[in-house]
């Protein structure tokens, strides 16, 4: 095939572009030159700014069997990229995000309503309000103009090497480091995540057949509750960390912040985005590496970074963590060892 791929050198694009090299597929990058320019030399690299007509017109007079897009946000990002390119391809995947649905208790499915743009919504910044809203309405905006011919992947969090973000790699690094860990809120309460290769694996796939249509994108298989993920971080890095729990209240009195603070963790009153229904995608053949080898192969890369040392994006700092733990210690809460 003959795939065009808008970004494709951080993450998510970046194993895409992987797995379709590794297939054998012709392949064109589409970006702005700023984020690892030398990435991928054996592929061809067209250097623009989406968000720029005059750019996309390098773009103009060739055609390709797919289109892929991880960098769009706004509705206008993929108005502005069909306008010039949607003639040329016959199919468009769009990465948009499970948090398009409300945050609630329970979990969503590909039929469930998606939360909409309010007028008190800024429409040129994202915030963690607006994202959703605005990647369900740039998924509707490339359903209007390609319609029939469009795949919206809908991931939760995405794991793995070469993650920007340090959320899901933070559990495998403060797990590795050892001694008390701060776990947070209900122990058994599930957590969702997926390997961004298997995820990325599985949307070639899907190109590939010229599947179309809405799929929830995140795993494992079988729910994943918390105190097991730490638990098999523990046991596969070999670490002697102890896990102090915390609970939702005393995390709420101490403002710990979720998902940044606590990655992975969403209070229980709103944890449906940790349990998405996914029973479309699996039907759909996505497919899940074991967890053990995301969080060792993400150490593994993640001993390469500067950030190992120095300090990672997500995650509570070591002080506060500290202090946290020495008042639930003085709370006598129990220490769960597995
Ligand atoms: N991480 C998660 O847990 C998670 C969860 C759910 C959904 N998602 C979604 O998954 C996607 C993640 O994608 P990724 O960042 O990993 O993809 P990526 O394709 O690996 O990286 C983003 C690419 O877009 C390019 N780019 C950014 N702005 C551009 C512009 N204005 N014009 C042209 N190129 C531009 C960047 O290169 P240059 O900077 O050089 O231009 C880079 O190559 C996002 O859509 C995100 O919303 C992520």
């Amino acid at each position: 095939m003959n795939i065009l791929v808008i970004g494709g050198t951080i993450f998510l694009g970046r194993h895409f572009v992987q797995a379709v090299l590794n297939a054998g597929h012709q392949l064109t990058l589409f970006h702005r030159g700023k984020s690892n320019p030398n990435l991928f030399p054996e592929a061809e690299h067209i250097l623009g700014d989406r968000r720029l007509t005059e750019d996309l017109k390098k773009l103009e007079g060739r055609s390709w069997d797919a289109l892929f897009d991880p960098s769009g946000y706004f509705p206008r990002d993929v108005e502005t990229l069909l306008d010039v390119v949607g003639l040329n391809v016959n199919h468009y995947t769009f990465i948009s995000s499970i948090g398009v649905y409300p945050h609630g208790k329970e979990g969503s499915n590909e039929n469930s309503p998606v939360e909409e743009l309010t007028s008190q919504m800024s429409r040129d910044k994202i915030t963690p309000e607006n994202y959703g809203p605005l990647k369900a309405a740039a998924e509707a905006k490339g359903e209007e103009m390609l319609s029939g011919k469009t795949l919206n992947i809908r991931p939760g969090l995405i794991a793995g090497p070469h993650d920007p973000s340090d959320r899901f790699t933070y559990w495998p690094w403060r797990v590795l480091q050892g001694g008390r860990v701060l776990a947070p809120g209900i122990p058994e309460q599930s957590v969702q995540v997926i390997d961004g290769r298997d995820l990325a694996g599985w949307i070639l796939r899907l190109v590939e057949t010229g599947t179309t249509g809405l799929f929830n994108g995140t795993g494992p298989a079988q729910p994943m509750p918390m105190n097991r993920f730490l638990g098999t971080c523990k046991e596969s890095l070999g670490s002697d960390a102890e896990f102090l729990w915390a609970s939702e209240e005393f995390l709420a009195e101490h403002k710990v912040s979720a998902y940044t603070e606590m990655p992975l963790w969403i209070p229980s009153e709103s944890n449906g985005m940790n349990q998405a229904d996914i029973s479309r995608a699996l039907e759909a053949g996505l497919t899940f590496r074991p967890i053990e080898e995301t969080i060792r192969e993400t150490m593994e890369w993640f001993k390469t970074t500067d950030r190992f040392e120095d300090g990672l994006r997500a995650g509570i700092s070591r002080d506060r963590e500290r202090e946290l733990l020495g008042e639930l210690s003085l709370k006598g809460e129990s220490i769960e060892k597995e």
